[in-house]
């Protein structure tokens, strides 16, 4: 019996879309796509923005500029939208999820703006929304959450799952350079964006955060701020005390239960131990590292962006769509716990490090310390660096309440001997909670 036909259509032919059409055209790839897919998949259109640019690998035949005709084709089987952004997007999205049409995306922004909506809306028509590619590229994450890791009890997902913001932290630790410089680096290299504040201020993780945590714990997909901060104040001093100290700084993303129904989610840079599997992330990697109650731990590492490696994301999807299109089934793309509620970031309990630029002058640490204590933050070591207008202090404390925290940095601000704080960085497993 002849294998069916499956008809899948891409809006976008960039970075992700023009490596997918290559996949799928791969003559040496056939016979393990119809195989996966138990169809063979048969690629209708490619619609884009400007119809004028070269496309090598693109069949010309199959290009319109028409996403939404697309999307909206009566004979389509599944989409894929790898076109980014919020609107028209989800408009396409929406067209064909609406008719029963399988939805394959690499958007992490919409997904956290509207996923749940989105899947509802699958659900309701028969269809498939699968987005493996929005969190860490290449790396199955989301999979494993969704099938492997589905009997078991997460208790804590950290993720360094912005390559660009990795790369720019991994340079600053081993060239021991500022912010700016590295940055720079980043930039000529193709790393970052002329406009980097998507990945250096958090954003981006932010968004995949949401993502892996409705996974994980059944949050909502609903366009929520989630606490978000980036590397721009992270200075070269900061890691070479971590290093110091035995740690390396990382912009992680995380995810964990906070007592029986609370979640907390957000996005911050952190001292990670040297040992800890996270701290030998290194360049433009990705990694997610999940705590399950009887899994333990376990890391996925891999390639978080560029073409090919987002492309097989997507195309393992595509064959998980076709597969269930041929068997008559669609997955539910996570189901929200309503008993769950979101923890204020200022309520979570965490070491912290924090700098000081101070004047070296008699009574000032009897001064600072008076701040820690009225605010009831413990301190765990103190160092001082350099003297005179020069000096810097630099703290380390006992597990503390975030909230407390960002006191007593408001009265060090108030302080005449404190001349500005440095940084105040989470120290992971240092008493975390
Ligand atoms: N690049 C990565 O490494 C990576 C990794 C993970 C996830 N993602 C996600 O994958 C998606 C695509 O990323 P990308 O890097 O491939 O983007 P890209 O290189 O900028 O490509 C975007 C493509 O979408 C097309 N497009 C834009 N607006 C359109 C519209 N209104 N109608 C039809 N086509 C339109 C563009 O057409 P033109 O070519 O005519 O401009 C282009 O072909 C994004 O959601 C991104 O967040 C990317």
């Amino acid at each position: 019996m002849s294998a069916p036909v499956l008809r899948v259509g891409v809006i976008g032919a960039g970075n992700v879309g023009a490596a997918l059409v290559e996949l799928l055209g791969d003559p040496s790839r056939r016979a393990a796509l119809l195989d996966a897919a138990t169809a063979e998949l048969e690629l209708v259109g490619v619609a884009v923005r400007d119809l004028t640019r070269p496309r090598p690998g693109v069949p010309r035949a199959l290009l319109s500029d028409d996403a939404l005709g697309l999307a909206a084709r009566a004979d389509l089987d599944i989409l894929v939208e790898v076109m980014g952004g919020i609107e028209p997007a989800r408009g396409y999205i929406e067209a064909a999820l609406g008719r029963g049409v399988s939805v394959v995306t690499a958007n992490k922004a919409l997904m956290a703006e509207a996923g749940t909506e989105l899947a509802r809306l699958a659900h309701d028509n028969g269809a498939d929304l699968f987005y493996e590619a929005a969190v860490g590229g290449a790396i199955p994450i989301l999979r494993a959450l969704r099938t492997s890791l589905a009997g078991e009890r997460i208790e804590r997902v950290m993720g360094i799952v912005n390559g660009t913001t990795n790369f720019i932290l991994s340079k600053m630790s081993s060239e021991a350079s500022d912010y700016a410089p590295a940055l720079g680096e980043a930039q000529a290299l193709g790393y970052a964006e002329v406009d980097p504040s998507a990945d250096v201020e958090g954003f981006d993780a932010a968004a995949k955060v949401q993502v892996i945590s409705s996974l994980a714990f059944g949050t909502p997909l609903v366009g929520e701020l989630i606490s978000r901060e980036g590397i721009t104040g992270v200075r070269a001093v900061d890691v070479e005390f971590a290093q110091r100290m035995g740690y390396v700084i990382k912009l992680l993303g995380v995810a964990e239960r906070v007592g029986p129904s609370g979640i907390s989610r957000r996005v911050h840079p952190s001292f990670v131990p040297r040992e800890h599997p996270l701290a030998a992330v290194h360049g433009a990697m990705n990694a997610v590292f999940v705590e399950g109650e009887r899994s333990g731990p376990l890391m996925w590492l891999g390639a978080g962006a560029g073409g090919f490696p987002t492309a097989t994301a997507v195309l393992g999807d595509v064959l998980d769509a076709a597969r269930n299109r041929v068997s008559g089934r669609h997955d539910v793309p996570f189901t929200v716990d309503d008993t769950l509620h979101s923890v204020p970031t200022e309520e979570t309990t965490s070491v912290f490090y924090l700098s000081l630029d101070v004047l070296d002058e008699p009574g000032v640490l009897a001064s600072v310390a008076g701040v820690f204590g009225r605010h009831g933050v413990s301190i765990q070591s103190m160092e001082q660096f350099g003297v005179g207008h020069e000096a810097r202090l630099c703290f380390v404390t006992h597990a503390a309440r975030t909230g407390d925290v960002t006191a007593t940095l408001e009265g060090l601000r108030e302080l005449s001997a404190v001349d500005s704080i440095g940084a105040c960085i989470r120290v992971i497993d240092g008493g975390e909670q």
